[in-house]
């Protein structure tokens, strides 16, 4: 695995963290990210962004790979989600779309989820979505 239990808890803890800062007053489903770049050194965090026009909402997870190719990460190493009182929610299929996008090809993309209660599943990308779109 491209990461290790203690940044693990640390990407969660931060993830917990930026999900206070979720605009989600639409959806009152408030969801925060983190992700590791494949540099393995450095963190970047999302929150979920919600719009009037509902369809323009931004998931937690996208904001932070954005913010992680934006600052010149090539690659994303782990994914941690935290939202969902009772069980971890999962990441929705399109976030699964542009997490491939982007996942190392010589190792499994990481992906945590987290519950309210800091209950959580690890998983891989490839357990997710094991067939995805690619263009030839
Ligand atoms: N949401 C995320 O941020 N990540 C996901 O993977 C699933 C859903 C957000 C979008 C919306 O603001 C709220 O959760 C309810 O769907």
């Amino acid at each position: 695995m491209a990461v290790d239990k203690a940044m693990l808890l640390a990407m969660m803890a931060a993830a917990k963290d930026v999900r206070e800062r979720a605009y989600a007053p639409y959806s009152g489903f408030k969801v925060g990210a983190a992700v590791l770049g494949g540099s393995g050194k450095k963190v970047y965090l999302g929150c979920n962004v919600e719009n009037a026009s509902y369809g323009l909402s931004l998931c937690a997870e996208r904001v932070a790979i954005s913010r992680a190719i934006s600052e010149g990460e090539k690659t994303i190493s782990a994914v941690v989600i935290v939202g969902g009182e009772k069980a971890p929610a999962r990441p929705c299929g399109a976030c699964l779309q542009v997490m491939a996008e982007f996942a190392p090809r010589d190792e499994p993309l990481v992906i945590a989820t987290v519950a309210e209660d800091m209950s959580y599943d690890v998983h891989t990308l490839d357990e997710y979505l094991p067939m995805r779109f690619e263009l030839e």
